[in-house]
């Protein structure tokens, strides 16, 4: 706050934006390099979905969830389920952002055990550096010291964090029986830095989560519709959850909607008369939100109509070629993680013995800070800078994202 306050901080007003580009107030233009905070897909302003919007616009925007449904909602539970194979994820829970779609699964899979005759089982099982949201429930599962630290002591006896998928191996059985669920970034931790799983992470989980009962929540806000390289990143591993919790991507990066996927089995345990009260007391006032749910159909339609997946195969190995030609062999670049449309890069004061440089003097929000001037918005997480393009981005677009980084590496640390 007092860096957007202070005098000489010039705050970039957004006017407008169309495709991979941004608009400000001065009427400069900014290549939009982490997607809107990963969330934008085809890129702004696409006439399809601007269509979409409009033609629902006519018909209502919003009406109440309670006891009551909408075409479009409909269509888009039965397009979220078409994407897993019959009889696995055949319900959908509406939502509106990624926090409120993890706060949905968790207590679905605590009520769940509830229903079923097994409260004792209430605890859920998250990583180290894990990031799932800021409402309470989810950010108590988080494994980032700096967002847990304001929190610190809130739910901590429901949250058990593990380092990695080996620690499973040394739980006693006590402790596993009173697992609720697991919950897991599949194949990567983005806020930890685009961190990587060891290949094998989620099916080890899964088969983990299998032979104990658990249930297990993939939280695909940021890594769902494509980001990866598949439409969703479970495909990868092969992997089914009980819980898919889906975000960000979901309206094409245009409006607030979220979804829980799960199972039948789920479903089935909720399901009783009135006085039972298996009821899953729940619910948002924007749930299901009609321009929401409009624009995550046009969103899927453009998946088919414009072979999306392909032209995020061709820009992901654009995008690889570009970072280790332009960047790798900059002195203060360490590693370089990509899968798909994602990738961090990391900046280290001595990338022969990993040393970092000191987090007070803020380098990789500097360099992007730099970027900007060179026509690049993206955001670091620390020291790692990240480029996540919209999948609209041309190649020349993209190479422009790189070489701004570079030149932002240049100025900020290289030219000292
Ligand atoms: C993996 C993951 N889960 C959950 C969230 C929270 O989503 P939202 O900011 O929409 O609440 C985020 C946001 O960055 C995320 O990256």
């Amino acid at each position: 706050m007092q860096d957007w306050c202070a005098p000489e901080h010039e705050p970039i007003v957004i006017t407008s934006a169309r495709a991979a580009t941004l608009r400000d107030s001065r009427g400069r233009e900014y290549l939009d390099g982490n997607s809107s905070i990963w969330t934008n897909l085809h890129g702004h302003n696409h006439p399809r979905i601007n269509a979409a919007i409009a033609a629902q616009l006519n018909a209502f925007a919003h009406c109440s969830f309670l006891g009551l449904t909408h075409p479009r909602a409909i269509e888009l539970g039965t397009a979220l389920i078409g994407f897993f194979p019959a009889d696995t994820l055949t319900r959908v829970f509406f939502s509106d952002d990624g926090s409120t779609a993890i706060e949905a699964a968790l207590r679905m899979s605590r009520q769940y055990w509830q229903l079923v005759g097994q409260p004792e089982r209430r605890r859920f099982l998250s990583f180290e550096h894990a990031y799932h949201g800021d409402t309470l429930g989810a950010a108590s599962l988080g494994g980032i010291p700096l967002f847990r630290q304001p929190i610190a002591g809130q739910n901590e006896s429901d949250t058990l964090r593990l380092a990695d998928i080996a620690a499973l191996e040394t739980l006693d059985p006590a402790t596993v029986g009173t697992l609720a669920a697991a919950v897991i970034e599949p194949l990567v931790q983005g806020a930890a830095g685009m961190k990587l799983w060891p290949p094998g992470t989620l099916a080890r989980l899964r088969a983990w989560c299998d032979r104990h009962g658990i249930l297990l929540i993939l939280d695909e806000v940021m890594t769902g519709f494509g980001r990866t390289g598949t439409m969703f990143a479970c495909e990868q591993e092969n992997v089914l959850p009980d819980f898919l919790c889906l975000a960000k991507g979901l309206t094409g990066g245009y409006l607030p909607l979220a979804a829980t996927l799960t199972t039948e089995r789920i479903y089935a345990a909720f399901l009783g008369e009135y006085h039972e009260l298996k009821t899953f007391f729940y619910g948002h006032s924007y749930t299901a939100n009609a321009l929401g749910c409009a624009a995550a159909l046009a969103s899927l339609a453009l998946f088919c109509d414009e072979d999306t997946l392909t032209r995020i195969q061709i820009l992901s190995r654009n995008l690889s070629t570009l970072l280790q030609a332009r960047l790798a062999p900059l002195p203060p670049v360490g590693e370089i993680r990509q899968i798909g449309l994602i990738a961090g890069i990391d900046l280290l004061a001595d990338p022969a013995t990993k040393r970092p440089f000191p987090w007070q003097a803020q380098t990789g929000a500097r360099v992007c800070h730099a970027a900007r001037a060179h026509g690049l918005l993206t955001r670091p997480i620390r020291d790692t800078l990240v480029l996540m393009p919209p999948y609209c981005t041309t190649d020349d677009e993209l190479a422009r994202m790189v070489e701004a980084l570079r030149l932002g590496i240049l100025e900020t640390i290289c030219a000292r």
